[in-house]
C-alpha cells in the first residue's frame, strides 16, 4: 500500500504547531508549565525516562501520538509480535521479540512452534556453557577453556561486544571473551596476541555463514590453533573441541568442518542486528553464565509487553521514536547523540548505529515508492564525562541541532573516592550528566554573563543558547536486565520511527553491492595478468596505485 504520511491531516497538524513551538525556548516552556519535569516523563520496566527538557509542550505529544495512529504503529506493532511477515521486501516474520518469550508463553510463527524451538536452543546453549564454565567440556589436550574468540561481524559482533563490556562483573567462571570482525588482519592477530590455543574456543557466528570477514577470519583462526597446537594432536579432534558455530545455515556450518553437533541455530525471522538475544549471544553466555543471560532475556521481555501493551500516551519507547520523527522531520535534525555516562557502555553507540541506521537508512518505501520524508537518524555518541572534553563544545555552543540521549545510573558497577577522600567518583560523574542536560536545555543568558562582570566583547563568546533537547535514561544499576531493556527500548523506537516513514526497517539491500563489487575487485588487486582498467577513471587510478605499491 502506497502512502504518504506527510499528506495526512496529522502531519499537516504537526507542521502548524511546529511553526507555533519551535521558536519558543526551553526556558520558556518550563516557565509556563513547571510540572513538565515531573510529568513528562514515563517509566518502562526499571527505567525512568524524563523528556521533559525537549522543545515540545503536552500538545506536542499528543499531536504526536495522533500521527503514530494514522500510520498505524499500534496494528503494524501488533502484526509484528503475531509473526506477521512485516519484512516485505524479503517476505518474513519479524520476530526477535519471540527470542526472550518464557517457556510458558505460545506463538506459532508459519505453522512452527516458535516458543518451543527458541527454548529448546537455550536448553542447549545452557548446557553447553555450563560444561565450558565447569569445566567438564576440554580442550583437545584436557584444558579447560579460559578464553572465548567470538568471529563475526555486524549483528553477529556488535551486540555480544557491546553486552559482554557492559556486564563485565558478572563474568564469574574465569572465562574472558574476545571479539574479532575485521577483515583487517590487525584486528585478528592482535586478539591472539597472548592467547594459549590449548584453552581457546572459538565461536564462529555468523546467520547465513557465508560473511567473507567471519570465514576468512574463521579460517585463519583454525589455521593458527591446529599449527600452535602442533602434529602432536588429531587436526579434526582439535577442530571439533576448539570450535563452535552460531548459524541458521547447517551445510554451511559443517562444510566449514564444524559438527553440526556444535552448532547453535536460529531463525530467518531474527534479523543480525537483533540477534544478541539468539544464539549469537553464546559468547555472553559463556561469560556470565545462562542464569544471567536469562535475566537479560527478561528485561527486553519487560520492554516488550510494554511496548505491546501500554497506550501510546505512556508508552516510552512509542514516544521515544515519535521525538526522533519530531526532530528528524520538523525541525531537520540530522544526527542524534547518546552519551551513556557508563563507562561499562562505551561500545553502545557503535551497537546503536547498525540497529538503526541499517534498520531505518531507506530512501523506498515498504512498497517500492520513494519516501516523502528524511529517514534515518545519524547515531554517534561516546560515554560522558570523555565527550565533555571532546565534542560537547558544539553541542552547546555550535550552529546545528543535536537532540541527545543521556544515560545514567543510581548504582556503579565501580566506585572510588573522591580526592579528599570523603566523596564518590560516581556521584561526581552523575552530576556531570545532571549539568550537561541543564546547561543544554537553560544556557547562560548575555544578560546572566554580563552581571558577573565580563567584560563586554567576551560576552558573546560566553553565551549559551540552550534550548538543546534531551531525554534523560535512569536506571537503578547497570544489570543484565537493564541492558536487555536498554537494547529493547531502542529496538522499538526505531520500529515506530520506521513505520512513521512507511520503510520496511528489516532488510538491508544497501550492503550488498559493496561485497559484490570488493569481490569482484579482489583478482584485480592480486593478479598481475588482470586488466587494471576495469571500471571507472578514479577506481581504476586507485587500483593501479595500490598495485605499483606492492610491486605488482
Ligand atoms: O552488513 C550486512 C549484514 O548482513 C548485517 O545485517 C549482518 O548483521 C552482518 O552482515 C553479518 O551477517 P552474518 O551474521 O550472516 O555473517
Amino acid at each position: 500500500m502506497s502512502s504518504d504520511i506527510t499528506g495526512t491531516p496529522a502531519w499537516k497538524n504537526l507542521q502548524d504547531h511546529y511553526a507555533a513551538i519551535s521558536g519558543k525556548h526551553i526556558r520558556d516552556l518550563f516557565e509556563s508549565d513547571p510540572a513538565r519535569g515531573t510529568e513528562l516523563t514515563g517509566t518502562a520496566a526499571d527505567l525512568y525516562v524524563d523528556y521533559s527538557k525537549h522543545r515540545i509542550d503536552r500538545e506536542t505529544v499528543r499531536l504526536l501520538i495522533d500521527l503514530a495512529r494514522a500510520a498505524g504503529v499500534e496494528e503494524r506493532r501488533d502484526a509484528m509480535f503475531s509473526g506477521a511477515h512485516i519484512n516485505t521486501s524479503e517476505d518474513r516474520a519479524v520476530l526477535h521479540t519471540a527470542l526472550r518469550l518464557p517457556s510458558d508463553a505460545t506463538l506459532t510463527v508459519d505453522g512452527q512452534d516458535a516458543v518451543a524451538d527458541v527454548h529448546e536452543v537455550l536448553t542447549r546453549m545452557g548446557s553447553f556453557t555450563d560444561d565450558v564454565r565447569s569445566g567438564k567440556w576440554v580442550g583437545v589436550t584436557g584444558k579447560r577453556i579460559a578464553t572465548v574468540v567470538n568471529i563475526g561481524i555486524g549483528g553477529s559482533d556488535l551486540g555480544p561486544v557491546m553486552v559482554y563490556q557492559a556486564l563485565r562483573h558478572y563474568a564469574d567462571a574465569g572465562i574472558s571473551a574476545r571479539f574479532v570482525s575485521n577483515v583487517d588482519p590487525a584486528d585478528l592477530v592482535a586478539k591472539l596476541a597472548g592467547l594459549d590455543p590449548e584453552t581457546t574456543l572459538f565461536i564462529i557466528a555468523s546467520k547465513t555463514f557465508s560473511t567473507l570477514e567471519t570465514l576468512t577470519n574463521a579460517t585463519a583462526a583454525r589455521r593458527w590453533l591446529l599449527a600452535q597446537l602442533g602434529d602432536g594432536v588429531d587436526q579434526k579432534d582439535a577442530v571439533a573441541k576448539h570450535f563452535v558455530a552460531v548459524s541458521t545455515n547447517a551445510d554451511r556450518v559443517a562444510k566449514f568442518g564444524i559438527d553440526t553437533a556444535n552448532m547453535f541455530g536460529f531463525w530467518d525471522w531474527v534479523g543480525g542486528r537483533y540477534s544478541v538475544d539468539s544464539a549469537i549471544g553464546l559468547s555472553v553466555m559463556a561469560t556470565i553464565g545462562k542464569e544471567r543471560f536469562g535475566e537479560f532475556l527478561a528485561g527486553m521481555h519487560a520492554i516488550d509487553q510494554h511496548f505491546a501493551t501500554t497506550p501510546l500516551e505512556q508508552n516510552v519507547p512509542a514516544i521515544l521514536g515519535l521525538l526522533g520523527v519530531w526532530y528528524s522531520n520538523f525541525f531537520g535534525a540530522e544526527s542524534r547523540a547518546v552519551l551513556p555516562y557508563s563507562n561499562d557502555l562505551a561500545r553502545f553507540a557503535a551497537y546503536l548505529q547498525q540497529l538503526t541506521m541499517e534498520s531505518n537508512g531507506k530512501s523506498v518505501q515498504a512498497d517500492g515508492t520513494p519516501v516523502t520524508t528524511s529517514t534515518g537518524e545519524i547515531f554517534w555518541g561516546e560515554p560522558g564525562t570523555n565527550g565533555q572534553h571532546a565534542f560537547y563544545q558544539l553541542l552547546h555552543q555550535g550552529t546545528r541541532l543535536i537532540p541527545a540521549d543521556f544515560i545514567g545510573f543510581a548504582d556503579p558497577t565501580d566506585d572510588l573516592p573522591t580526592i579528599d577522600g570523603t566523596g564518590s567518583m560516581h556521584d561526581i560523574l552523575m552530576s556531570n550528566l545532571f549539568a550537561q542536560t541543564k546547561v543544554l536545555a537553560f544556557g547562560k543568558t548575555a544578560e546572566e554573563i554580563a552581571a558577573e562582570g565580563t567584560a563586554a566583547d567576551v560576552v558573546p563568546h560566553k553565551v549559551m543558547p540552550g534550548n538543546r533537547p534531551t531525554t534523560t535514561i535512569l536506571a537503578p544499576k547497570l544489570t543484565p536486565s537493564v541492558v536487555g531493556q536498554l537494547i529493547a527500548l531502542y529496538e522499538h523506537e526505531v520500529f515506530v520511527e520506521g513505520t512513521i516513514w512507511g520503510i520496511d526497517p528489516f532488510d538491508q539491500w544497501g550492503v550488498e553491492l559493496g561485497k559484490q563489487q570488493a569481490l569482484a575487485l579482489g583478482p584485480v588487486l592480486t593478479d598481475a595478468e588482470a586488466p587494471a582498467q576495469q571500471s571507472d577513471s578514479s577506481t581504476d587510478a586507485l587500483v593501479r596505485w595500490y598495485r605499483t605499491e606492492r610491486g605488482r
